[in-house]
């Protein structure tokens, strides 16, 4: 028995996605490993964000949001968007390909696994953090191996970096 610690978490192996949201002209975008399915009809997928997250507020006031699930190699959009760093608004996509999804208008990042385009569908609190849904209503899904979050570490199925699989 090793108790309740957040480092025992750290076996679930998960995949990597950046969400992106466009907010009266305010883009932003931020990784996240917890995004899964919690509902199929109707298609629904929720993630895990710390309460009061910039993604997470802007997107309820958006009432739209896109998914970006990262491919193997794209380990660098992943640490990016995790960055506190990172410049607000528009610029945090500069050097990064990207076109506005038709129907959410977030960035819409090129190369990616696939895209989940979702109209918000609320966000319950739980703990330290909020699930944010969103109902998909467009998707449309590339090839590849996906990036996964693993041990504290990306990961790919292949290897042990995305940045050198
Ligand atoms: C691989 C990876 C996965 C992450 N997953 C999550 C997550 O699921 N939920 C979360 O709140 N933060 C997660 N983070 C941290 C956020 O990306 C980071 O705190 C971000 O700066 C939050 O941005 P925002 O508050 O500006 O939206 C993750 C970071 C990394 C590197």
């Amino acid at each position: 028995m090793t108790g309740a610690r957040t480092t025992a978490v750290r076996r679930l192996a998960t995949p990597v996605s950046v969400l992106t949201v466009s907010h009266e002209g305010r883009l932003h975008g931020t990784t996240a490993s917890t995004t899964t399915l919690v509902s199929t009809r109707p298609l629904i997928l929720g993630t895990s964000l710390r309460a009061g997250s910039v993604l997470g507020e802007l997107a309820i006031a958006a009432g739209w949001f896109t998914v970006n699930v990262l491919g193997g190699g794209q380990a660098e959009l992943a640490r990016w968007f995790a960055d506190g760093s990172r410049p607000p608004g528009a610029a945090q996509f500069d050097g990064f390909a990207w076109r506005p999804d038709p129907l959410t208008t977030a960035p819409l990042l090129e190369g990616t696994l696939a895209h989940y385009s979702c109209r918000g569908a609320g966000r319950i609190a739980v703990g330290d953090h909020e699930v944010l849904l969103g109902r998909v209503v467009e998707s449309d899904t590339g090839s590849g191996d996906p990036l996964l979050s693993f041990a504290g570490g990306l990961r790919t199925l292949t290897g042990r970096d995305g940045t050198t699989p």
